[in-house]
């Protein structure tokens, strides 16, 4: 396994590859998610083909108040893991490196951003497009893999791929979970264990409206009473959004009536944890 960590060796080596490449993107702190992305990259390469994951902290998409230096970077850990799982090359720059000094261009998208995380990240989704531009432009990936639990994220990346005609195909892979349906995150590390015991109501409340579709609720202001109320149940959380929107659009609706998202952040400690659900009518 090649680490790469210079932006013109990495820029240098994706020039000369004739195979098939897959990147995958993270910022580290590996786990089971990660890994089942790494998968879907090999199976989206095939045996001959090349999958590259890069690991890189983006300083662009954080704010002034958020996680910034506490996020954790165990990259000999990360490494291990790529190698053990067959990764062939980790694209793994430092900021000085991937930001040149001065620079002054951005990727923002409008319409999608503007909700879920969007309202209380503002700025997080330019850093995100801008950095996964970057990423594209530098690997120059036949495809790329995104979890679906970040899935405001893979909306907007498809529309950036979508609007901006970068030629590769984004492929959204399906959330990885705990035993007791709490979806995986590098940031479940700050949990405290009462925190811990209390977040899997996210992933229960998402359900429960779920259900409550399956059984003909279409009015969205009741399913989000459903999974407030669910959620008001977990005294250490905190929400901050319970969102009923269009699964494509990410506008809020007022009726279940096309593929549409249920979506949860709530905060445990000062630790923030996102999940959601699509519901349709089929
Ligand atoms: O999902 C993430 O880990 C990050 O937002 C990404 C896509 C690697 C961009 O920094």
């Amino acid at each position: 396994m090649k680490v790469v960590r210079s932006v013109a060796a990495m820029s240098r080596l994706a020039a000369a590859w004739k195979n098939c490449v897959v990147l995958v993107p993270t910022m580290g702190a590996l786990h089971e998610g990660h890994l089942s992305l790494i998968d879907r990259a090999r199976r989206a390469a095939g045996r001959e083909g090349t999958v590259v994951v890069s690991i890189f902290v983006n300083p662009l998409q954080f704010g002034p108040k958020e996680d910034l230096s506490r996020y954790p970077r165990p990259l000999r850990r990360d490494l291990a893991l790529c190698r053990e799982r067959g990764v062939d090359l980790v694209f793994h720059p430092d900021a000085d490196e991937m930001y040149a000094p001065g620079r002054s261009v951005t990727v923002d998208e409008s319409l999608l951003t503007g909700g879920l995380c969007g309202r209380s990240r503002p700025g997080h989704f330019s850093g995100v497009c801008t950095v996964v531009a970057k990423l594209f432009n530098l690997v120059r990936p036949h495809a790329a893999v995104f979890g679906q639990k970040d899935y405001q994220q893979l909306a907007i990346i498809r529309r950036m791929v979508r609007d901006l005609n970068f030629p590769l195909e984004i492929i959204g892979s399906e959330t990885v979970r705990e035993s007791d349906g709490l979806a995986l995150s590098s940031r479940n590390v700050y949990l405290t264990p009462a925190e811990r015991a209390e977040a899997p109501v996210i992933r229960r409340a998402l359900l429960l409206a779920g259900k409550r579709v399956r059984a003909g609720e279409r009015d969205a202001g009741i399913l989000r009473g459903v999974i407030e109320k669910e959620l008001a149940a977990a005294p250490l959380g905190r929400v901050d959004y319970a969102e009923v929107v269009d699964a494509e659009t990410l506008q809020p609706v007022a009726r279940v009536e096309r593929p549409t998202l249920l979506a949860v952040a709530a905060y445990f400690g000062r630790t923030r944890l996102i999940d959601n659900l699509v519901v349709s009518l089929k």
